[in-house]
């Protein structure tokens, strides 16, 4: 099953590209920089990584991010990613970066952005991954500092497929950001956030009507609220789901008792995603291969979730038709192997 899953063609649409930063890249751009980090080797930094809640994680990643200092490094990161991607059969990513935890330290906000264009252009021409770069707020900080972002950003629309919203999510709900994101709309950018998470279904509720987002990241507390159920479903407003995040920041106990699967049986139009891979355990195949076997998942499941991927994803509905047919195909391809649940598809 871990090759199957490996070879299922899928999109991932929700990961934080300073959260793909593995240790051993940290290590190495600290000494590109004569840096020093909190961490006495490699493996000290992986014993570290061991979270109460969002708050105990983002300490450290935003930390981490600190070595992150050059328009190289910020290429490095992506391609590093890239890579990994392509290993896993991700056929297209939708990637957040995180400008406010650069300019906050004097990382002017293009050579982030320019580090990571350059290896999404080069990940569409040398794997052929297709890509998108999402701009997250830090729902932390004022909206006036997002706003103040999101100028800074214009001149390069060209490169930004939309925006979202990210960081520590008690106690700054989505509303405290619509004007921005009338804002990014009405320069016709598109508009996720991270929603229900740690906070409430209201800040579900939040994203939908005053950011008027396309999809919501987690959303994994949306079983609380059966109206909201309902309009998920109804409306098809994917859910960017994040396994193994949610069992490492505490979200749940256990994988066991993760809700992406009621989600799922439920009719919304659910993914699964790395979030913060680096940190977390695992990339996109880690999380598919977690739920199926803790959750009993079919292949049925799995296409279904892999096929959910392209359908949320912010590419024209051509695109969207081609990566599904190829998903058809390897369904076809490998019907011999799989066990008879494939058949009641
Ligand atoms: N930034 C990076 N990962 C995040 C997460 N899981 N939630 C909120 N903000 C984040
Ligand atoms: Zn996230």
């Amino acid at each position: 099953m871990n090759d199957w899953i490996r070879e299922l063609p899928k999109a991932e649409l929700h990961i934080h590209i300073e959260g793909s930063l593995e240790p051993e890249l940290m290590f190495a751009l600290a000494d590109r920089h004569q840096m020093t980090l909190p961490y006495n080797s490699i493996e000290a930094a992986h014993q570290a990584y061991q979270f109460q809640d969002l708050q105990s994680f983002l300490d450290l990643y935003y930390a981490g991010a600190n070595v992150l200092c050059t328009e190289q490094d910020f290429y490095d990161l992506t391609w590093a990613y890239l890579q990994r991607a392509d290993k896993q059969t991700i056929r297209h990513t939708e990637i957040f970066f995180d400008p406010q935890t650069h300019t906050q330290r004097g990382i002017a906000f293009e050579v982030a952005i320019a580090g990571i264009h350059q290896a999404l252009v080069d990940g569409q021409s040398q794997l052929g991954i297709s890509s998108g770069l999402i701009l997250c707020f830090l729902r932390h900080l004022s909206a006036e500092d997002a706003m103040k972002t999101l100028e800074d950003a214009l001149p390069y629309q060209d490169w930004i497929v939309g925006v979202g919203l990210d960081s520590s999510e008690r106690g700054h709900p989505p509303s405290k950001f619509t004007a921005v994101f009338d804002r990014a709309r009405a320069h016709g950018l598109l508009t996720v956030a991270h929603a229900g998470e740690e906070g409430p279904p209201e800040y579900i509720w939040e994203a939908i009507d005053s950011l008027k987002v396309s999809r919501i990241d987690h959303g994994v507390r949306s079983p609380e609220d059966p109206k909201l159920m309902a309009w998920l479903k109804e409306q098809q407003i994917p859910l960017t789901v994040c396994p193994l995040s949610n069992i490492e920041l505490g979200v749940f106990e256990t994988l066991e008792q993760h809700p992406i699967k009621q989600l799922l049986d439920a009719g919304l139009r659910v993914t699964v995603n790395s979030d913060d891979p680096a940190y977390f355990g695992g990339y996109v195949q880690e999380n598919f291969m977690a739920i199926y076997e803790a959750l009993n998942l079919s292949q049925q499941d799995l296409y279904q979730l892999a096929k959910n991927s392209f359908l949320s994803s912010f590419v024209s509905e051509s695109a969207k038709e081609i990566a599904i047919a190829e998903l058809d195909a390897y369904m076809h391809q490998t019907l011999q192997e799989l066990p008879p649940l494939y058949n009641t598809l």
